[in-house]
């Protein structure tokens, strides 16, 4: 029940899929979970229900791509609950699938703008607030798609490819800070995003489910809480000695 008892949250994309299970997660392990997102009614419906139960929750609308948004934000949430000592850097877009001849610049930058800076962003001006608590944890949601390739989705790859390695730079550079930064790597995890893929990709978007759940040695696709058991235990203490590393929760895809 008290894993992160006593720590503030930031956790981006917080409205849905992923994001929404570990705000629950980190709400329910005792943090005070601050929601950033786009998606308004889906935030302020979930801050309401965190309250309801218990929590301190309060919800923002911040586009992660947009520095002074991110800053601000962050100052207000750590002046909302005191303090700040976990990131998740959740918020993530799939971009298009199409092949890297066929893709424009803007669609290539769009992808890094939200996958890529804003992860720099949120990260940049939660340091000052990490530093001040005398040390705290960074998570970056990046994939098995920054782990290994697949022939979809090109500038998607690239920039879970960047966070992958953004997490192990800061974790080289804040540790005497005591400011830990690690990558999370899911498999496919059945959330709006995916099933948005899906129905995007391909003409049977039930037979492709089954076809990716194929790809996973366990069998089926995940679910957000298994990725979000992973993150309440990056936020806590008990991962006190993980800095710089790779969770790999992905049901064997990447065991090949
Ligand atoms: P989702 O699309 O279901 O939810 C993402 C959330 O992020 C949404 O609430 C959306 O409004 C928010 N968001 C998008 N752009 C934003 C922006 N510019 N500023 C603020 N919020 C923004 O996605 P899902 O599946 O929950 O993914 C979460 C993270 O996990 C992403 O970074 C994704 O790349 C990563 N991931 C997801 C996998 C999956 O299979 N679902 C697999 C591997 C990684």
């Amino acid at each position: 029940m008290d894993r992160v008892k006593g720590k503030t949250c930031v956790i981006t994309g917080a409205a849905l899929g992923i994001g929404k299970a570990c705000a629950e997660r980190l709400a329910d392990e005792g943090a005070a979970v601050a929601l950033f997102d786009l998606h308004d009614a889906e935030g302020e419906a979930l801050a309401a229900a965190l309250r309801a139960r218990g929590a301190r929750a309060s919800y923002w609308h911040v586009d992660v791509a947009d520095e002074a948004a991110v800053k601000a934000a962050i100052d207000e949430a750590v002046a909302a609950f005191g303090g700040l000592h976990a990131l998740v850097n959740n918020a993530g877009i799939a971009g298009v699938n199409k092949p890297t001849h066929e893709i424009t610049e803007a669609e290539w930058d769009r992808v890094q703008a939200v996958n890529v800076k804003g992860v720099f962003f949120c990260t940049k001006h939660a340091i000052p607030h990490l530093r001040r608590a005398g040390g705290g944890s960074i998570i970056h949601l990046s994939s098995i798609y920054g782990l290994v390739g697949a022939a979809d989705s090109p500038p998607y790859h690239a920039s879970k490819g960047a966070v992958r390695l953004m997490a192990k730079t800061d974790a080289m550079i804040y540790a005497p800070d005591r400011i830990r930064v690690n990558s999370i790597h899911p498999g496919f995890i059945w959330t709006p995003m995916v099933e948005g893929h899906l129905k995007a990709s391909f003409a049977d978007p039930a037979a492709a489910r089954e076809a990716v759940a194929a790809l996973h040695p366990l069998g089926h696709l995940g679910a957000p809480d298994d990725i979000a058991w992973g993150v309440v235990y990056l936020a806590s203490d008990e991962s006190k000695f993980i800095t710089g590393s790779e969770l790999v929760i992905d049901g064997g895809y990447t065991a090949h």
